[in-house]
């Protein structure tokens, strides 16, 4: 009999920018790694924040109202996947006040489901993007260390993305060859990664 060709099977990855501007270079860059990932394999939803609009995290909406409606779609939504893919931009230093509340809202209990599991086991790819030269370098950081606080497991590269304003090209890529081949190299180790990690 021959030998079944062994095919790996593509990893779900949730992908998101921190940024719902019309004109966010932090979208933009969240779908130039949405394609990096999807030829090297991936099996990637790229969402919307603006789709998923939450009120800012306050103990007692919570328990008069629980787990906003939109939460609950993107915790069943986050369920579905092993990685995540988050492009953030910075804010004095920091993540967006958007990163903060939607994690903070997905971290919390729904019922009997314990708010962490969700984020147990995942794996993320972190990336930012500023009209500043460091392209937002510090808040990746940041960004990683509240993922790691979840429980989330990081790939050991991030990505800042400077003078984003001249940055992308036309089609989905970015002009500097050396810094696309870079983002294509970390997304095929993503890729591979969950893998290793989620074998069938
Ligand atoms: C409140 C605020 C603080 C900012 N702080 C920083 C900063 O610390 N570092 C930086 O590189 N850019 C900073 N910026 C500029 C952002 O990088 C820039 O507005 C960027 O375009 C935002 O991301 P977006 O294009 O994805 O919406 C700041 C912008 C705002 C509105």
């Amino acid at each position: 009999m021959a030998d079944t060709l062994h095919v790996p099977h593509p990893p779900r990855i949730l992908a998101f920018a921190a940024s719902t501007r019309s004109a966010s270079f932090n979208r933009r860059l969240a779908r130039v790694a949405t394609e990096c990932v999807r030829q090297a394999g991936g099996d990637i939803t790229l969402i919307e924040l603006k789709d998923y609009p939450m009120p800012l995290y306050e103990g007692d909406l919570e328990a008069a109202e629980g787990i906003p409606e939109q939460g609950k779609r993107l915790k069943a939504l986050l369920a579905e996947h092993q990685g995540l893919l988050v492009v953030s931009p910075e804010y004095n230093g920091f993540i967006t006040p958007l990163l903060k509340n939607t994690l903070d809202w997905l971290s919390r209990p729904d019922g009997d489901q314990d708010g962490l599991a969700l984020f147990r086991d995942k794996l993320a790819l972190v990336l930012s993007a500023s009209p500043g030269a460091l392209g937002g370098l510090r808040s990746l950081t940041l960004a990683r260390q509240l993922l790691t606080n979840l429980g989330v497991m990081l790939m050991p590269d991030s990505l800042a993305v400077g003078r984003a304003h001249e940055a992308f090209g036309d089609d989905d890529t970015l002009k500097d060859a050396r810094q696309q081949a870079k983002l294509q190299g970390m997304a095929a180790k993503f890729v591979t990664t969950l893998q290793t990690l989620n074998p069938r």
